[in-house]
């Protein structure tokens, strides 16, 4: 075990675990932030997006230890009031259906928006891809994606 510093959130947080711990069950288990979800644990699926520094990223896949001062953060902390512009559109377009996915689904759109703020189909085809949804959101996230786009205060 060992003392890690991380920023979450915008806080600075401290927990003592095993340096191979994946940040996601940090997350989880030590910080309680229940919102990012455990689907494959192999970097399949999505649903553990969270953002490192803005970047979406599976945090699954990522060791406490390679963390360091990368800011995360999750779906907790996207905005402050639930009122970001992909998760407006979320809301628009009544995008969930049992919900496990979503919250990877929508760390993995907002990062995306940063980086191309006037996607074509294609390109949100492109960027949600890896992002799985056994209930079969696929249509209303695309819908949602592209409102935000248009919505969107980056
Ligand atoms: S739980 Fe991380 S990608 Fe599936
Ligand atoms: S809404 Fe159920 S898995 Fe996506």
């Amino acid at each position: 075990m060992a003392e890690f510093n991380l920023t979450v959130n915008g806080k600075q947080l401290s927990v003592d675990v095993d340096q191979n711990t994946p940040l996601l069950w940090v997350l989880r288990d030590h910080l309680k932030l229940v919102g990012t979800k455990y689907g494959c644990g192999i970097a399949q699926c999505g649903a553990c997006t969270v953002h490192l520094n803005g970047n979406a990223v599976r945090s699954c896949q990522i060791p406490v230890s390679s963390v360091k001062d990368n800011e995360v953060t999750t779906i907790e902390g996207l905005s402050e009031n639930g009122d970001h512009p992909v998760q407006q559109a979320w809301l628009e377009h009544d995008v969930p259906q049992c919900g496990y996915c979503q919250s990877g689904q929508i760390m993995t759109a907002a990062a995306f928006l940063k980086s191309n703020s006037n996607p074509s189909e294609e390109q949100i085809e492109s960027a949600m891809n890896g992002n799985i949804c056994r209930c079969g959101t696929y249509t209303r996230i695309k819908a949602a994606v592209k409102t935000a786009s248009k919505n969107q205060i980056v």
